[in-house]
């Protein structure tokens, strides 16, 4: 199996190349199995992000014959001839298969992702019913390997909109019974859920089957209830 793998080193080349490494064709090699490979037999000085390999950290993301995938858990058998990997699209690059994550981090905390209080704390625990977990618990599950930014053209064509991953984490504490906060001057802007198009690729892409899509698309709903009514309730 061939792996086409963009080389870059942004300061020093003039621009990316793509080099072509022969790696066994194992069936239980995964795509970070492979750079493993060439990293440790062939070229050393080929840099790319992992940790966990097993689908957790988030930090292996890399576009693989041109969409966001987990490196960790896509195989060589996922595919026939050569394998393109090149960095997420929409970041800058730092070197080879490594991105800037500083832009990413920044639209998160736009969010007040924590649960934000007012008033007096009860004297006991916060307990929830199923149901009130149920209501976000789906958006806990995201664990930032920006997949789905790298998937959304919109992000791509303007790195200022908040994003999928940001606005999904957003809706995680807005819809938590616990939470009192109010991300609507965030939220409800240009650069928030009104510059979503509803491509729906940030969905698509997402390997732990957060559907951000969604929780845009039913944010508008609220800011728009919230425009036309704005003395009904501010919660989603
Ligand atoms: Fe952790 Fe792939 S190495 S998600």
């Amino acid at each position: 199996m061939i792996l086409r793998v963009n080389r870059y080193r942004p300061g020093v080349d003039d621009a990316p190349v793509f080099q072509d490494y022969e790696v066994p064709d194992r069936e239980d090699w995964a795509i970070l199995d492979a750079l493993t490979h060439i990293k440790d037999t062939v070229d050393g000085t080929l840099s790319f992000r992992w940790s966990c390999r097993m689908g957790i950290c988030g930090s292996c993301g890399m576009n693989v014959n041109g969409e966001p995938k987990l490196t960790c858990g896509t195989f060589l058998t996922d595919y026939s001839g050569p394998v393109t990997v090149e960095p997420l699209r929409g970041f800058p690059v730092i070197r080879d298969l490594v991105v800037d994550i500083d832009p990413f981090l920044a639209n998160l905390s736009k969010v007040s992702p924590w649960l934000v209080r007012e008033g007096e704390e009860p004297e006991t625990e916060f307990a929830q019913t199923p149901e009130q977990l149920e209501a976000y618990k789906q958006y806990s599950m995201c664990i930032n390997c920006m997949l789905c930014y790298s998937a959304c053209p919109v992000y791509v064509l303007d790195p200022d909109f908040l994003g999928p991953a940001a606005i999904a984490l957003a809706q995680r504490y807005n819809l938590d019974s616990r939470d009192m906060g109010d991300r609507f001057d965030v939220l409800s802007t240009e650069e928030g859920v009104w510059g979503c198009t509803f491509v729906g690729e940030c969905t698509s892409a997402c390997p732990k089957h957060v559907d951000p899509a969604e929780a845009i698309q039913r944010y508008k709903l609220t800011a728009a209830m919230r425009s036309v009514l704005p003395f009904t309730r501010r919660r989603p």
